[in-house]
């Protein structure tokens, strides 16, 4: 059998046989079958890009029906347990697991840039008290472009380094300040004796930043869900990532724009919906109640379903683990109880079973954010410190592709003809 396919134009009668390679078709192959001269040719229509590979990526594999995934090969669920955040980001970005000697350097220069200018301090205390977190961290993201000019080097192969590095060393900056700004707390500065999770920690949770140690298990639990959020292969933030990195933007101006596309509440805002649901419940006997408004598309189970997962999103059974541990250590959060309950009756509810409809990895992570006492609006910004990981081997990846261009879709314009302007008192 030939790995093509066979078209027949039932407009013209013409065949065409289209290579398959790697189990797609190219939709330019169909650009060849026209009507006339004067025809554009054909196009494929794919709004939401629900069937269409926009890339070729050796990155992130998830099998969705299966509910696996693995970054270069190897399984979440081992990277989960053997590995550390920056050894993840160092395979996303570099194909390979390190050796010990390209890690410390790695590790070292991630350490050494945590700080950032401190004009950047200034511009986020411009932000007013309330300012959403989220906000905040998108808005100095790109500013941080302007600190860095050399950024719009995009294919000098160092410049990009440098720019990964500086990334991936000052989001959590960033962050700790945003969340420092919303509860009128001083700012606190890295510390380079601590780890990447652990200096997270202190400068979000630090009174005196000379004493404070992060409780271990904490510190773990966090390093794990940065690994769990590093990469998703092309989400909704991924794509932006891509797609307007493709204009050769700097990466910071492009990040901004994947943490954007994050913000929202079907991507990875969706954390701290799951929280102001559960919240709205509020005891386990109203949970019928709110499956039926549910299954009436009144509201949207929040933390379920997934574009490519039909079954049970992986990292969603890890973080379901790793909350008893952090549990152990903060005390059980309330909410857990009906949390459980909800996904154990929406798992044997028609509704979802049909649509194969499974909790994801935002179902069970606020939970543990907020058993650590992190305010409901901050949970898409430790999304994002993860996935700046991913985001930059995205990045990284279509710039070295020599099939990308700038990314540009076709429309199907179905609006009027040509028609002659009407002067305002003709109308
Ligand atoms: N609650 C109720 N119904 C749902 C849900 C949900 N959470 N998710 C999907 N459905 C229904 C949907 O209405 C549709 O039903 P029907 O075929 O009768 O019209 C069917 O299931 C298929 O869903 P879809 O909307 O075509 O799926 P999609 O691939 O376009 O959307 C999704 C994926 C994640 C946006 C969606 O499942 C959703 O809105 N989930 C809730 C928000 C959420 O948890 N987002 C986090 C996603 S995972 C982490 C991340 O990427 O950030």
């Amino acid at each position: 059998m030939a790995d093509t396919l066979s078209v027949t134009d039932n407009r013209t009668g013409n065949s065409f046989e289209l290579p398959i390679r790697d189990g797609a078709v190219n939709a330019m192959d169909f650009r060849q079958m026209k009507t006339g001269d004067d025809d554009f040719g054909l196009m494929v229509y794919d709004p939401a890009f629900k069937n269409t590979a926009s890339c070729k990526s050796e990155i992130t594999l998830i099998d969705g029906d299966l509910g696996i995934l693995r970054h270069r090969g190897y399984p979440i669920e081992q990277l989960a347990e053997q590995s550390t955040f920056l050894e993840v980001a160092q395979l996303l970005l570099e194909g390979e697991l390190p050796t010990q000697a390209s890690h410390d350097e790695f590790v070292h220069e991630v350490t050494h840039h945590t700080f950032v200018h401190e004009n950047v301090k200034k511009f986020m205390e411009g932000f007013r008290y309330d300012a959403n977190p989220m906000s905040m961290l998108i808005s100095s993201v790109a500013a941080l472009s302007s600190f860095y000019p050399e950024a719009n080097q995009v294919d000098d192969a160092d410049a990009r380094r440098r720019q990964i590095i500086r990334l991936i060393a000052k989001i959590p900056t960033l962050a700790a300040f945003a969340y420092r700004h919303s509860q009128g707390l001083p700012y606190v500065y890295p510390r380079n004796d601590l780890s990447y999770a652990g200096n997270f920690l202190s400068m979000v949770f630090s009174i005196s930043a000379k004493d404070y140690r992060p409780h271990p298990a904490l510190e773990r639990a966090f390093d794990v869900l940065f690994i769990l959020h590093a990469d998703h292969e092309q989400n909704c933030s991924a794509s932006a990532m891509r797609s307007v990195g493709s204009s050769q933007v700097d990466p910071y101006s492009a990040l901004a724009a994947a943490a954007a596309a994050l913000y929202g509440p079907l991507h990875g805002g969706a954390n701290r919906m799951v929280l102001y649901m559960l919240e709205e419940i509020g005891s386990k006997d109203r949970i019928p109640e709110f499956i039926k408004r549910v299954k009436s598309r009144d509201a949207l189970l929040m933390g379920f379903g997934h574009r490519v997962y039909r079954n049970y999103d992986p990292r969603a059974r890890i973080i379901k683990a790793l909350a008893d541990q952090v549990f152990e250590v903060t005390g059980p959060n309330p909410l857990l109880d009906i949390a459980m309950e909800l996904e154990r009756i929406a798992l044997e509810d028609e509704f979802f079973v049909e649509r194969k409809l499974y909790p994801n990895v935002d179902f069970y992570s606020g939970l543990i954010y907020q058993a650590m006492k992190f305010p409901i609006d901050f949970y898409p910004v430790l999304f994002a410190i993860g996935r700046t990981a991913g985001w930059l081997a995205q990045w990284q990846e279509m710039l070295c592709d020599s099939e990308q261009k700038i990314a540009r879709p076709r429309q199907l314009y179905l609006g009027r003809d040509e028609r002659p302007y009407v002067p305002m008192d003709q109308r």
